[in-house]
């Protein structure tokens, strides 16, 4: 359910220690009390603090052709398009790898699918995880009753705003 990419990306960026805003340009670089020195050197300090050595290996699945295309694109673009691995896959064929975490927002219904069709996906989500210590799962919705179709009671849950809609991130790590 990756969707764009966006946690895939920002999870490289964050496990190989790239700054968000490296690639991008910033109103206040024209601003004239701001010399370009101290921006040069903000920018090469990033530079040199990315761990370039750093391991990092993250799989993307999407139902949706467009979505796999969409994220290996955005992957490129950000420079991290050889650490993902994106795939078209329906949920029901997910197998959780050893040791690994899985992270997902499934549709939610209000805007994708009909809340009934997103109750099915939650309850074939729950079929294919099977969360542990060693293969916790994260999981973001604004279903109230989310535990209930994926039949599992979670460890944590934390309230996140997603734009305007309200949601649970459902932490599942014991
Ligand atoms: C809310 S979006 C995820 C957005 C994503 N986190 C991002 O960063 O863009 C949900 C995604 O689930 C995908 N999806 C829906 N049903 C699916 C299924 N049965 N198996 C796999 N992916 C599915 C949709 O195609 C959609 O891209």
């Amino acid at each position: 359910m990756c969707g764009s990419g966006t946690f895939l990306i920002e999870a490289a960026y964050k496990a190989l220690n790239i700054a968000p805003g490296l690639r991008r340009n910033f109103a206040a670089q024209r601003w004239s009390q701001i010399d370009d020195k101290v921006w040069a050197d903000a920018r090469a300090e990033a530079l040199e603090s990315i761990d370039r050595l750093g391991e990092f290996k993250a799989f993307g699945f999407d139902i949706d052709a467009d979505a796999v295309e969409l994220t290996q694109s955005n992957a490129r673009k950000a420079g991290v398009g050889s650490k993902l691995t994106i795939k078209q896959s329906d949920i029901s064929r997910f197998n959780q790898p050893e040791n690994s975490i899985t992270f997902c927002n499934p549709p939610y219904g209000e805007r994708m699918l009909e809340i009934k069709d997103a109750e099915m996906l939650y309850k074939k989500l729950g079929d294919r995880l099977n969360p542990s210590k060693e293969r916790p799962c994260y999981i973001i919705t604004p279903h109230e009753e989310f535990e209930r179709f994926f039949g599992k009671k979670v460890d944590k849950r934390r309230k996140l705003y997603n734009g305007m809609i309200k949601c649970q991130l459902y932490m599942y790590f014991k």
